[in-house]
């Protein structure tokens, strides 16, 4: 269940004893599961060394919570694995803003990937295409056939495309709805259960059987609206930080080189949030940025405009997320596990809105902070707090 608020006033002030304690209390988990998930990375070596090859050892991050965040009015308590100081803080104090307002408004698509099918030396494209298109039925049944689990929890395969990419190369897309899961292993099983089939059909040689990451219809979308009147601080007006974010989202839009750092303040919400909760950050990663050149330009996945006269900003960002709460490294992973528990999503759609809301709260955050008192006074303080020790020595 997710927790009852994810207001915890002082928090950060708090011993990590403490914050424990609090958390605990909060989320209605057990103090020592806490401390027993994330002690020593979440992940003990006989885990370590079952999961991958070669394994030496294990490689810990900091784990934080990010807090304040509402979404679609529940409260979540956001679990974060990032190794950059101010991101949680950054993520918290937008979160702090936008639920003053009314909290995140998000949506997400149904859970829909490709597996993808590929042929070459097809003799003809136009009768491969018809060949396939016409033996819909066919493939579809033999795609769940493949995946019977899947298909008791309510999800399976749901439509075929195919498309002649020329050069007597073919591709058939076979769009699963993998419900709960990342989907990975899911697709690949459909793509293998189809693959001699699909050439048999197109009369050429069979090719590559592999998912594929750019989930475009897996798309997470939320919305933040904020008052100018509270956007203010002592030494900018809420009108000027506003109108500074929306001039910083506007120079994203027109500079591909700008949209690229403005996505990476995305990212530092998304990622940490992928992280911590043991999904596939590289095929999230790939996808959003195949997404932000989607129209054959790059641009910003989160883009902020002053709306109702002027007196509100709103932010809107959209980005493709292929997250699971079951399978994968997350049944392995005590540390996941403990995310999932203290985020408390109850399907992968809740998860990819929240984490998608933790991206939008750490992009207005950097925004914020570049128009108004520059990125290195609030920002690069955490950076020399954390090296300090390393320096002092
Ligand atoms: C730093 O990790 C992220 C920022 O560069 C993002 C941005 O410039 O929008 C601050």
């Amino acid at each position: 269940m997710p927790s009852k608020t994810s207001v915890i006033p002082r928090f950060r002030s708090l011993s990590m004893a403490d914050r424990r304690r609090v958390l605990a209390a909060v989320a209605a988990i057990d103090e020592a599961a806490i401390t027993d998930a994330v002690s020593q990375g979440g992940l003990d070596l006989e885990t370590a060394d079952r999961m991958i090859e070669n394994a030496v050892g294990t490689l810990a991050l900091p784990f934080g919570i990010a807090l304040n965040v509402q979404v679609n009015g529940t409260d979540y308590l956001v679990p974060m694995a990032i190794e950059e100081p101010s991101v949680v803080a950054a993520a918290s104090h937008a979160a702090k803003r936008v639920r003053a307002a009314g909290g995140f408004q998000a949506t997400m698509d149904e859970s829909l990937m490709a597996a993808q099918i590929e042929i070459h030396d097809v003799p003809s494209a136009d009768a491969a295409l018809t060949r396939v298109r016409g033996a819909r039925a066919e493939l579809l049944a033999l795609a769940n056939r493949a995946v019977p689990g899947l298909v008791e929890r309510g999800g399976g395969a749901r439509d075929i495309t195919v498309r002649d990419l020329g050069e007597g190369f073919l591709v058939a897309h076979v769009l699963v709805d993998c419900c709960d899961a990342m989907g990975a292993n899911l697709l690949n099983t459909v793509a293998e259960a189809l693959g001699d089939r699909v050439a048999e059909l197109s009369g050429g040689e069979l090719g590559l059987r592999i998912l594929s990451n750019f989930c475009d219809r897996r798309v997470a979308r939320v919305t933040a609206r904020i008052p100018v009147a509270d956007f203010g601080c002592s030494h900018t007006s809420g009108f000027e930080a506003a109108r500074g974010v929306v001039n910083a989202s506007r120079f994203a839009e027109l500079d591909p080189y700008r949209a690229v750092t403005h996505n990476k303040g995305i990212m530092n919400g998304v990622d940490a949030v992928v992280l911590a909760t043991g999904n596939d950050w590289r095929a999230v990663e790939a996808a959003a940025h195949a997404y932000a050149a989607r129209s054959g330009r790059y641009a910003p996945l989160a883009t902020w405009r002053l709306i109702d006269g002027g007196r509100v900003l709103e932010g809107r960002l959209e980005i493709p997320l292929s997250l699971g709460i079951v399978g994968g490294a997350l049944r392995a992973h005590r540390g996941a596990r403990l995310a999932l528990q203290l985020l408390g999503a109850k399907s992968s759609a809740d998860l990819a809105m929240v984490t998608a809301a933790a991206g939008l709260a750490t992009n207005l955050s950097a925004l914020r902070a570049l128009a108004t008192e520059g990125i290195q006074r609030g920002h690069m303080a955490l950076h020399h707090r954390a090296s300090a020790p390393s320096i002092s020595r």
